[in-house]
This record gives structure tokens, C-alpha cells and sequence, in this order.
């Protein structure tokens, strides 16, 4: 039998409730399916551990890691501890420690989800964003200069390199290839006359080794618009780490909301273990009150199966998902109802025996 080893770190605040249910889910598809067993151990990793040791995780942490096939991860933010720590410290490290190059993040609206624009449904919401996911933006360059004074100076630099930009771009158009065909790249060309011309032209250059998939070009700022407008002409979008992090979260919202929308750091040579997450953050102020949805956690649950090569098992766990959606009869508070994390999980788990 197949036995893939999940290191699982909670994080913070609704990272800790929602962590159970997705583990419960995938752990019961494996139940059911019977042919892998996934092997879970749990790191107190986060907030708490910062406020005790001044550290997000301890030293060695990644070296603990790499005996993994996959990192499960709730969320970390606390409001005690500063954001560019624990972010900082955190996720960070763990994405570009492992290079994980690809921010994989599925923008889909599921039935019986209500999607906040008018006159759209199922049809018109399905995307594919792919992030670039090391660099860019968030290649964390800079420095102050005479802080605290009059003078006080801050750069924080960009970093687009040939050898991140080409891979993250490869991978979308051999994903666009697999979906219906078509890739759009965010820009913003028109301003960032280094960065982004650059990322136009790699771009540009790739699409000539890819002449089947049709390709597109999308300032970020008309994007946000497009996407709310006509999301229908969207399928696979690449994009770099700080537009690919706000669009994604507009995304999350045209599908119903953060509880919805799971995230997966994929380092595809596998070389490393790959991370899988809800997009949303640790929810301060819903946390403790048990009603986090952990929909966008079980999917992530979803995507480390597919991740593994369980297809058969991802799909039964998505199709779980959207039958419980579809039902209605399980809602928690952003879907309008008042289940508990703890009852959409468990409505979850129990479709699983039936979508098999
Ligand atoms: N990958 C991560 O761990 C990650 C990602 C984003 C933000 N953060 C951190 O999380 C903290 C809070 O950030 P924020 O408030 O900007 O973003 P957030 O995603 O935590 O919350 C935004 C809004 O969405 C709601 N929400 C989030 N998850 C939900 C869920 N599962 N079900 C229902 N509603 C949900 C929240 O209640 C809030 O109203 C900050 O410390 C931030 O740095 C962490």
C-alpha cells in the first residue's frame, strides 16, 4: 500500500479549526478508497511558538520538512505578533526554501453557491490562476535607509529573473494545454517598463513554442474589471506573486467568498514537498467561534491528492464538496446558514462513501 507522510502545521487562529475537517476528509478517502494511507504529524509551528521562542518555527524546521511528501497548512497572522513576521517568517521560507515556483490557486464556483455578480453562474466562473511564486514582488530586497529620521529612505526592489519567469510561464501553457487552450498573462507594461516589458516579452517568447494555445495580455488593472465583468473569458491566467496574490483574492470572492478558495505551492520536479492551504488568512476575527467554512481547506486537501497522483480519490473528494453545496442543507455563516466548521466537515466526510 502507498503511504504518503503529511506534515500538517494548523498556524493560527481559524487555521486550527479548519485543519481538522480537512484532515478527517482525506483521511476518510483514504478509508475508502484503500489502496494509499496517508501518515499525518502535527508541528505547533506559528504565533504561539513565536511569542515563546521569537522564532515562527524553530532552525531546522525546513530540514524536519523535507522528509515529507506534503506540507498541509491552515494559516498563520495573530494579532500579537506583526504580519511581516509572521508571514515573513513563515510562509515565505517555506515556499521559496522548497521552491515551490508555482502559487496554484482554482477559481471555480460550486453549485449551490451564491456568486456576488448578477446574472453569472457555474459556466462563467471556472479559472486556473497560476502565480509566479518565489520572486517577483515578494523576492523581499530592500532596506531602510536613516530610519527614523527626516531623511528616512525605503527601497524594496522587484526581482524578475529569465530562469523564475520562464518556468513559472511553462508551466501555465502546459497547463493551458490541458484545460481549453487559452492563457491570459497580467501585465502592467505600460508602467513598469522594466519588470513587466520583460515579462511580456518571455511571454511572447514562449507562445511561439506553445502555437496552439491562444494567448492574451491583460494590464492587472483592467483585469480587475474584466473579472468582475466578463470572468466567462478567462480559463488559465499567469501571473506574477503580488498580482497573482490581490487577483486571486478577488477571485475567492466571485466564488462565493475566502471560505471557498483553496491554494496549492507546488514545486512540480517534486525535488521538494509541495504546500497546500485555503487562500484565506487566519480569520482573527472569527476565530473561536467555530464557524470557519472549511471548504477551501478540504479542496486544498483535494489538491495534495491529485498533487500525489490519487485522482480517483481527488475527484471523489471535490465531487463530496459539491454535492454537499448543491444540497444546501449544510451552510455555514458565509453561505447564509448557521452550521458549525465542525458540521460542514463532517457533511463533507459522510458524501464521501457515496461519491465513490
Ligand atoms: N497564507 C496565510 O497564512 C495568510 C494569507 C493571508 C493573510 N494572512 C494573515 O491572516 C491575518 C488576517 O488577514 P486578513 O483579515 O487580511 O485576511 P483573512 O483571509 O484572514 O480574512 C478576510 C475576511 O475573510 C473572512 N474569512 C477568512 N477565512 C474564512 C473562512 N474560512 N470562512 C469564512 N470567512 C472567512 C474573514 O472573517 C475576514 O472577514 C493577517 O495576519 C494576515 O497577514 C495569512
Amino acid at each position: 500500500m502507498k503511504i504518503y507522510k503529511i506534515a500538517v502545521l494548523q498556524g493560527d487562529c481559524v487555521g486550527k479549526e479548519v485543519i481538522p475537517e480537512g484532515i478527517k476528509a482525506i483521511e476518510e478517502v483514504s478509508r475508502v478508497d484503500g489502496s494509499f494511507k496517508l501518515v499525518t504529524e502535527e508541528f505547533p509551528w506559528g504565533s504561539d511558538f513565536y511569542l515563546k521562542y521569537s522564532q515562527m518555527m524553530p532552525s531546522d524546521a525546513l530540514e524536519v520538512l523535507k522528509g515529507y511528501d506534503a506540507i498541509y497548512l491552515g494559516a498563520v497572522g495573530h494579532p500579537d505578533v506583526p504580519d511581516h513576521i509572521s508571514v515573513g517568517q513563515f510562509i515565505f521560507p517555506l515556499r521559496q526554501g522548497f521552491n515551490q515556483y508555482i502559487n496554484l490557486r482554482p477559481i471555480k464556483l460550486l453549485p449551490g453557491v451564491e456568486c456576488p455578480l448578477k446574472n453569472k453562474g457555474l459556466a462563467d466562473i471556472d479559472m486556473l490562476f497560476i502565480r509566479e511564486n518565489t520572486e517577483g514582488e515578494y523576492g523581499n530586497i530592500g532596506g531602510t535607509f536613516m530610519a527614523g529620521s527626516s531623511r528616512e529612505t525605503v527601497l524594496q526592489t522587484n526581482i524578475f529573473t529569465r530562469y523564475g519567469t520562464e518556468r513559472a510561464m511553462r508551466y501555465a501553457f502546459e497547463q493551458a494545454g490541458k484545460r481549453k487552450g487559452k492563457l491570459t498573462s497580467v501585465t502592467k507594461s505600460n508602467a513598469l517598463k522594466h519588470s513587466m516589458v520583460f515579462w511580456d516579452e518571455v511571454f511572447s517568447d514562449m507562445s511561439k513554442q506553445y502555437p496552439k494555445i491562444e494567448t492574451r495580455k491583460v494590464l492587472v488593472d483592467a483585469m480587475a474589471m474584466f473579472m468582475v465583468l466578463k470572468p466567462e473569458q478567462f480559463d488559465v491566467v499567469v501571473a506574477s506573486n503580488l498580482f497573482g496574490d490581490i487577483l486571486t483574492d478577488l477571485g475567492a470572492a466571485l466564488q462565493g467568498g475566502m471560505g471557498f478558495s483553496p491554494g496549492g505551492n507546488i514545486n512540480p520536479e517534486k525535488e521538494y514537498p509541495s504546500m497546500f492551504e485555503p487562500i484565506h488568512g487566519s480569520a482573527p476575527d472569527i476565530a473561536g467561534k467555530g464557524i470557519a467554512n472549511p471548504i477551501a481547506t478540504i479542496w486544498a486537501g483535494v489538491m495534495m491528492l491529485e498533487h500525489f497522483g490519487e485522482t480517483r480519490a481527488a475527484a471523489c473528494l471535490l465531487k463530496a464538496i459539491e454535492e454537499v453545496c448543491a444540497e444546501g442543507l449544510v451552510k455555514t455563516a458565509d453561505m447564509g446558514g448557521s452550521n458549525s466548521t465542525r458540521e460542514m466537515g463532517d457533511a463533507i466526510t459522510k458524501k464521501v462513501s457515496v461519491s465513490y
